[in-house]
């Protein structure tokens, strides 16, 4: 692969500028290590201090529990998130401070001051106890990047409610399958979003998806778009009369939480076809949260921070809302896609409202940096001092261009490694402290014992690849597999007792950490995790469809894209049509995200005598390498060569 053969010869290395390291959290590499020192020795006591930053309602009895494989942390502590990020913020002076500057994707920006942030929390919390939401329910959203996407999550926080997001660019199937696993009973939807210009009818797909949803009881809807929606009787409530009620106070206390109850379900791909639903809790999470962006981002107080991630991925809900919330930082929130209406939004973004740090995915990096240095050259980009990366790779070439480019050589760059799983933020940078190596997200975040390991469970030597595990637990980490914790322990813990990240990595000479790509059957497309199983089980769903396999092969912008291989039932035909109509129907099952880029029609699939699929034959093939190594354990060896000569090229 291209990426590990350029990262195999990487060896620039940039230091942060004095200056930047005089002003850090973090200033020196000597700082980073005798804390990190500390941390990993002493954990509970590490972890400990830095929980006293937060205010709890009543003091943890006990740091750290391990209770048969589930891990409690803060166990007898109570606190409310919603409360520590906008009350205790507020409290400390801040009431008028901006929290969040939201950018629509056409018309004029909005800024919510934390005193107005909570009220419009309030309310609607409010509104959602009148709806009969208690704590412990489940509310599911299925909203654009709007708003009132980070308050209802807050509304929901602060009255113990666990909110469960699904990405509005998802498909009516998928918030179906999402909605039944967590047994939500009330969804929050808009009547439609804007991207690229165009209304996408949200409305319309939860409409389609809730004919299956028995558990959901109502549904509230944020008029965006003025788009015209079919309301049910006693059903469907717009979001601007419930809390445009008279009788809706601003004011609502915030429930007391025990450290360890759910705060949110997020759903994530993972190797079989049933997306699973990753439980966060209250203390721990926000905790996490709040410390990897404090020291991360290295935030201060007249930050102006832009994420450029959707809410709806685990991204947004660590570091557009409860990290930054929790810090009293500034958050640019952007509604629409980056290249409307031209490919320079983002840097025509970061002028506007002189963003002081940038954190994007590298997938966006590619494509913007193929339109040219001259829509960046043109915008005003002084006021940056920070970048960051995240969701896949950074191939070397596409951070020095956002180094020299974007950063214009002055501003360090983040590549942080971590997952829906992780909470936040395990491998990167310490801007002030870590010299940079382009392509490398460096070393672990203090608390986090980082390793690679063999097959066999041994240490891999430097620069050997091999299985990345995180072998202690820390405060952010998922706490089970919502509904299914033995799915939990076996995904996760069975292989080596340790957390199994599902990543290969290597470590360096120097330590540092270089993520090689998922080791599983999970597809990395633009950033965005999508499981082989789905895409295979979408195709299959269709009517035409035999069987099917897919693959993943290198993309010039998305860093990875999806090959399938599909056999037709006897009596359909091979055309240009049906692979087009493929396409269509697993952006309809699945999403758009997950669309295959190429289709091959087989005759047959490799498979070994006891009829698995040989997966690693078709990913050669999918990459156009002969690599395939033995194929006399196949039941049918011809069918490799017949497969590789049709190869969609
Ligand atoms: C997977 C997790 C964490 C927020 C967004 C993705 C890949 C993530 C990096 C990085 C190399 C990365 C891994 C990981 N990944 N960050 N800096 N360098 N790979 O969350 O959807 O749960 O995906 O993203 O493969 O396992 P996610």
């Amino acid at each position: 692969m291209a990426y590990i053969d350029s990262i195999l010869k990487e060896s620039r290395v940039f230091y942060p500028s004095h200056e930047f390291s005089r002003n850090a959290h973090i200033k020196s590499m000597a700082e980073y290590s005798k804390i990190y020192k500390k941390s990993i020795e002493k954990p509970e006591a590490f972890w400990a201090e830095k929980a006293e930053q937060l205010e709890w309602f009543r003091k943890w009895d006990i740091v750290l529990r391990n209770d048969m494989g589930f891990f409690k942390w803060f166990e007898g502590g109570y606190l409310n998130a919603c409360y520590n990020c906008l009350d205790r913020i507020i409290k400390s002076g801040k009431r008028d401070k901006i929290a969040f500057i939201w950018e629509p994707e056409t018309g004029e920006s909005e800024k919510y001051t934390y005193g107005q942030l909570l009220k419009e929390v309030c309310k609607f919390a409010n509104a959602l106890k009148k709806s009969g939401i208690k704590k412990g329910d489940v509310v599911e959203m299925y909203l654009p990047m709007i708003p009132e996407l980070p308050i209802s999550m807050l509304a929901c926080a602060r009255i113990g409610s666990i909110h469960s997001v699904v990405f509005a660019g998802f498909s009516s199937d998928a918030l179906k399958d999402r909605v039944q696993d967590s047994k939500a009973e009330l969804l929050i939807t808009a009547d439609g979003s804007f991207r690229n210009g165009k209304i996408i009818p949200l409305k319309d797909n939860a409409d389609a998806a809730l004919k299956d949803c028995p558990t959901i009881r109502k549904v509230i809807v944020v008029k965006r778009a003025n788009n015209k929606v079919e309301m049910t009787n006693e059903r469907d409530y717009w979001w601007h009369e419930l809390i445009g009620s008279k009788d809706v106070s601003d004011v609502c206390e915030p429930e007391s939480m025990h450290s360890e109850d759910s705060l949110f379900i997020l759903y994530t791909s993972g190797t079989t076809g049933k997306s699973k639903g990753i439980l966060h809790t209250q203390a721990g999470y926000l905790l996490f949260a709040y410390q990897t962006f404090k020291w991360i981002f290295d935030v201060k107080e007249n930050d102006i921070y832009f994420c450029t991630a959707d809410i709806g991925w685990i991204t947004g809900h660590s570091y557009i809302v409860y990290g930054p919330l929790s810090n009293g930082a500034t958050v640019v929130m952007y509604e629409g896609s980056p290249t409307f209406p031209k490919p320079d939004r983002f840097w025509r973004i970061i002028e506007k409202h002189k963003a002081t740090i940038f954190y994007t995915a590298p997938t966006a990096i590619r494509a913007l940096a193929k339109e040219g240095d001259d829509l960046p050259n043109n915008c005003n980009l002084n006021s940056l001092r920070l970048l960051g990366t995240v969701g896949e790779p950074i191939n070397p070439e596409a951070w020095m261009w956002y180094y020299n480019v974007v950063g214009k050589k002055r501003c360090p760059i983040v590549d942080t490694w971590w997952q829906t799983e992780t909470g936040g933020i395990l491998i990167t940078p310490l801007p002030g402290a870590t010299p940079l190596k382009p392509g490398s997200a460096a070393k672990p975040f203090f608390g986090i014992v980082a390793d690679v390991l063999r097959e066999d469970g041994s240490k891999a030597n430097a620069n050997e690849g091999g299985y990345l595990v995180i072998k202690n637990p820390w405060p952010g980490m998922l706490r089970t597999i919502w509904n299914d914790p033995q799915r939990y322990r076996h995904t996760y813990f069975e292989k080596f007792g340790v957390y199994l990240t599902g990543d290969s990595a290597k470590i360096d000479e120097d330590g540092y950490f270089w993520i090689m790509g998922r080791i599983d059957d999970v597809i990395k497309v633009a950033g965005h995790r999508i499981g082989s199983a789905e895409v295979e089980s979408s195709l299959v769903s269709h009517e035409a469809v035999a069987e099917a396999a897919v693959a993943s092969f290198p993309h010039e912008i998305k860093g990875q894209a999806i090959y399938a291989f599909v056999v037709l039932k006897k009596n359909f035909k091979k055309s240009e049509e049906l692979k087009e109509k493929l396409k269509q129907h697993v952006a309809q099952h699945v999403g758009p995200i997950a669309k295959p880029d190429k289709i091959q029609f087989a005759d047959d699939l490799p498979k070994t005598r006891s009829g698995k699929i040989m997966r690693r034959i078709l990913k050669a093939i999918a990459e156009g390498s002969k690599g395939y190594g033995n194929i006399m354990t196949l039941a049918e060896p011809s069918i490799v060569e017949a497969l590789a000569k049709n190869r969609v090229a």
